[in-house]
């Protein structure tokens, strides 16, 4: 039976898949900063240690075959950069995985990383998947389309009566559930494929986006659209004016909603019923 490591299960797409993983059965570790915030239903191995920090995880991939990584700067506010973290801080678990012989490492990068790597957060999650290419192990980068918890953000803005659309909010985008992403990260241990592009179900335009969240808040539909001039503005002077570590995840979002994130369709967990499981709750 294969010996998984996850690290990043405290995170959205990180439970899923340590839930995935111990619902097939498989032998799990995880490698956590902070045990509290694991939500775990079964026991499971747990080494804590900072994963900036090459020390305090020696050991963690100790008689580990594949290691999955969904470490990455989201929400965190701990004033380090993409580099520090999905770049430096997955270098360090590369070394140890390598020092220990561990067969795979699965890494969660971005859909069109390759290509938008003029976003601090691309060129992090890029630059690392080029030394996992030079590694010499196998691995296997995903690159998934925005997930359904992001989405929260047009529940929240209907809630407030108003959504806010870049364009004229016709781009169109299949964001996925971390669940359904899990299983392919699960069933990445044993595919050959080193690069998988995914998204949900459903692709749908930011208007029809908007809508599903109005409905599922139960308010009438106002939308505010940006015009493209003002959100070129609102890139210059954040990229002028503010720190990557403030202005990063800003220019992400300015440029992914801005064109078509289409990947190849996976899943049935609908946007739908992921909004309105939201509103009951
Ligand atoms: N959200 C999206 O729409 C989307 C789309 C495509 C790709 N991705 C990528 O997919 C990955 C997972 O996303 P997610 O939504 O599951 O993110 P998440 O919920 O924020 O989870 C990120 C994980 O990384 C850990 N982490 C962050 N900074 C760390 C640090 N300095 N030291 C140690 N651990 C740290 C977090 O630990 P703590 O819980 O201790 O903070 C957490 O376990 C990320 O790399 C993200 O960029 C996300």
């Amino acid at each position: 039976m294969k010996r998984v490591l996850v690290a990043g299960a405290t995170g959205y797409l990180g439970s899923y898949i340590l839930k995935e993983l111990q619902r097939r059965g498989l032998w799990v570790r995880t490698l956590v900063r902070d045990t509290d915030k694991l939500r775990l239903s079964n026991s499971v191995d747990v080494v804590e240690g900072l994963m900036t920090d090459p020390p305090s995880i020696e050991r963690c991939c100790r008689n580990i075959d594949v290691v999955i990584s969904t470490v990455g700067i989201t929400r965190q506010r701990d004033g380090l950069t993409y580099m520090d973290v999905d770049y430096q801080a997955n270098m360090n678990l590369l070394q140890e995985a390598k020092k220990n012989g561990v067969q795979k490492i699965i890494y969660i990068s971005v859909l069109h990383g390759q290509s938008l790597q003029h976003l601090k957060i691309c060129e992090a999650k890029e630059r690392f998947v080029g030394e996992l290419e030079r590694s010499g192990m196998d691995f296997c980068v995903i690159r998934p389309n925005g997930f359904f918890s992001d989405m929260s953000a047009y529940t929240e803005m209907a809630g407030k009566g108003r959504v806010y659309l870049l364009g004229k909010g016709e781009h169109r985008v299949n964001p996925i559930h971390g669940a359904d992403l899990a299983t392919l990260c699960v069933d990445a241990i044993e595919l050959d494929a080193r690069e998988i592009d995914i998204g949900g179900p459903q692709t749908l335009s930011h208007n029809e986006i908007a809508k599903l969240a109005f409905q599922a808040v139960k308010k009438e539909a106002t939308i505010t659209y940006i015009p493209e001039w003002l959100r070129k503005v609102l890139l210059w002077s954040l990229r002028s004016f503010t720190t990557t570590k403030f202005h990063g995840p800003v220019e992400f979002f300015l440029t992914v909603m801005a064109m078509d994130m289409l990947a190849p369709e996976y899943g049935e967990r609908t946007l739908q019923a992921f909004f309105e499981d939201a509103g009951e709750i």
